[in-house]
């Protein structure tokens, strides 16, 4: 790996950290990229399903994952773990990442993991061959490219430090305010970074200066490194060695902070857990003077390491090395942008013609596009287009559930209604909320415990007696009129379908063991038309290849019963329309049809 980021190079954030998750984004925006930096969040507590963030004057949806392996599943391609956790959970998700395997780099902010875990958790990510940025720093950038979180401040900072382009420069700090400070120095006495890196400040961090110098040596736009350390440690001298044997052949800059230690009496600690020195080796003096003797432009003091940036560089550029760097344009990001209220990922009537799903309505709509409303459900309800034996089956199903006669309790309620003189949408209105568990409202709950029944693997008879305990009756089974004796057709004909066009059936082969069982009980318990519908679904999207968790959050939102509401409003219009033909008075129930049961109310 010669470059730590490109700009395809995509991240899961570990915790839904909005402010530094905005800033990766407006930065991608101000750059050009083409695909947010940040393809997805791990939000542990969050039950929602996505994060809505501004890409320039636009919004986007970044999906939210409850674990990094949901995250890492669904994103497979994003290969940099932000790891925004605190200090007790950062140890862990870093773990977990190593073990799913599939991270190139993990970037750990949080401050003061214990030493221990440290070094377990950074050995883990060596052995693994992942680079680990931290723990407690701001990050990395490959300017042009990719940026992590905050790294740079805001965007004005960012171009004035020239960090929205690749310059020439390898950077590696420690601290994260003065890797910031630095780019501002490099941006004013040279042409900016092309790689970045704030190795973070406990005393055990995962990548060191000799592992992002080598990298960067080998990283083509990498023309000459500098690097700024501190007081403690010996992670200098890893340098010099591989200075000294050639390993390390580009210019290097070097300077460690911490020289004004020696004018105090005894061992001071610096603000980083690592910078403090416990031998004379390790002190800021000793590291500069040894890597001035290797051949390293150490500079007389801190005050004079912008000199000799200027210097190293003009030379690079007079021997030809460096050239000139085009400027970019650069996209600016409105000054007042506005959140939307709403989402809409189905249809868009923005341009010439709407669209469903993409497809402009008159590539489904006529009968010459061989589209039908199979077709248009499949974009509109599941933003899918579906193979033809599925979209037929549909549209079986909307034929089949149309009608079933005046005297059922929808079209019943929607007669009475256009019978007291209501509009067509007020009777339709009253006929579909009748639907429900008991009446053409079973088919989502079909689905439900007939999948759990098989996925658990129960027998017919566990099913029925979980359904006993459950206290309710088996959704899909039983009807008033049908039954072995007088067998539904429309059963039957959906039934006929399946067998002649489905791939497979096995929820339905299960449902009908079930159905073998409870009319041995009762001749009326069959298999009625919800049931067949909701199982047979379950069947089609399970031979299109949709994940289960899919299929349930389709039976959770009630889809199924939307078959039946869809079907049978054609059905409920059709008498409406017909009572408001005939003219029809007002109904009134025969008073000899109910039986008066009042008693005289007690007094209490
Ligand atoms: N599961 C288990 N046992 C049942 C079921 C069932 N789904 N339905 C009825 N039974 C049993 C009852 O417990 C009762 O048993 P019992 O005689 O030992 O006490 C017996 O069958 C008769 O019960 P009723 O409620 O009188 O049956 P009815 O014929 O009136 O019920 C109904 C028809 C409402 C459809 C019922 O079977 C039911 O609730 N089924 C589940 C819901 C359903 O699938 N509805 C959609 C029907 S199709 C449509 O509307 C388009
Ligand atoms: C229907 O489709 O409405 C019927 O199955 C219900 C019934 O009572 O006949």
């Amino acid at each position: 790996m010669s470059r730590l980021f490109t700009k395809d190079t995509q991240a899961i954030f570990w915790n839904n950290n909005k402010t530094a998750i905005q800033r990766m984004l407006d930065y991608d925006y101000t750059i050009g990229r083409d695909k947010p930096s940040v393809a997805a969040i791990v939000a542990p507590t969050s039950n929602n399903k996505f994060e809505k963030f501004f890409y320039g004057p636009d919004e986007i949806m970044v999906p939210l994952y409850k674990s990094t392996a949901d995250a890492k599943a669904a994103q497979p391609q994003a290969d940099v773990l932000l790891n925004f956790a605190s200090f007790r959970t950062a140890y862990d998700v870093t773990m977990e990442a190593l073990e799913i395997g599939g991270f190139k780099s993990i970037m750990i902010t949080a401050e003061g993991i214990p030493e221990r875990l440290a070094r377990t958790m950074n050995q883990a990510a060596r052995d693994a061959g992942v680079t680990v940025i931290g723990p407690a720093t701001v990050g990395a950038i490959a300017p042009g490219a990719f940026k992590i979180a905050n790294i740079g401040g805001t965007i004005d900072n960012i171009i004035n430090s020239k960090l929205h382009r690749a310059g020439s420069c390898g950077l590696v700090t420690r601290s994260g305010g003065l890797f910031n400070e630095l780019s501002n120095i490099i941006a004013i006495n040279a042409d900016g970074i092309a790689e970045g890196v704030a190795i973070g400040g406990d005393r055990f961090v995962g990548s060191v200066f000799i592992d992002n110098l080598l990298r960067m040596e080998s990283n083509p736009d990498v023309k000459y490194m500098i690097l700024l350390g501190e007081v403690g440690g010996t992670e200098e001298y890893k340098v010099i060695e591989a200075v000294k044997d050639g390993r390390i052949k580009k210019p290097i800059i070097a300077w460690c902070i911490g020289t004004i230690a020696k004018h105090f009496s005894s061992g001071v600690q610096f603000g980083h857990a690592g910078a403090s020195a416990n031998a004379e080796r390790e002190t800021a003096e000793a590291k500069n003077k040894a890597m001035a003797e290797a051949g390293i432009h150490v500079p007389a003091s801190f005050n004079d390491l912008p000199a000799t940036i200027r210097e190293v560089y003009e030379e690079l550029r007079a021997n030809g090395t460096i050239q000139e760097i085009p400027e970019p344009e650069l996209k600016t990001i409105p000054k007042t942008r506005r959140s939307k209220q709403f989402i809409c990922t189905i249809s868009d009537d923005r341009g010439e013609e709407a669209t469903y799903a993409g497809f402009p309505i008159s590539s489904v709509a006529t009968p010459d596009t061989g589209k039908g409303i199979g077709d248009v459900i499949s974009l509109l309800w599941f933003k899918k287009q579906y193979p033809k034996w599925a979209t037929e089956f549909i549209e079986t199903v909307i034929k089949t559930v149309a009608d079933h006669g005046p005297a059922v309790s929808g079209a019943h309620n929607a007669k009475v209604t256009a019978r007291a003189g209501k509009s067509v949408v007020e009777s339709l209105v009253t006929g579909l909320l009748t639907i429900g568990p008991r009446f053409g409202g079973a088919i989502d709950g079909a689905a439900k415990y007939f999948k759990y029944a098989d996925d658990n693997n129960l027998t017919p008879a566990e099913f029925l007696s979980y359904m006993k305990k459950q206290g309710v009756p088996i959704p899909g089974i039983g009807h008033r009129i049908k039954s072995l004796k007088n067998p539904d057709l429309r059963v039957e004909g959906l039934k006929k379908f399946a067998a002649e066009h489905f791939p497979s059936t096995p929820l339905l082969d299960y449902a009908l063991t079930v159905e073998q069982l409870t009319t041995s009980k009762k001749e009326n318990l069959i298999l009625n038309v919800d049931g067949t519908i909701g199982i047979l679904m379950v069947d089609m999207w399970r031979a299109l290849g949709y994940p289960e968790d899919e299929i349930d959050e389709f039976i959770e939102s009630g889809t199924l019963n939307a078959f039946f509401i869809v079907g049978r409003s054609i059905g409920f219009i059709g008498h409406i329309l017909d009572e408001k033909r005939l003219a029809m008075p007002m109904y009134r129930h025969p008073m000899d049809d109910i039986l008066y049961d009042v008693q005289e109310a007690e007094e209490l």
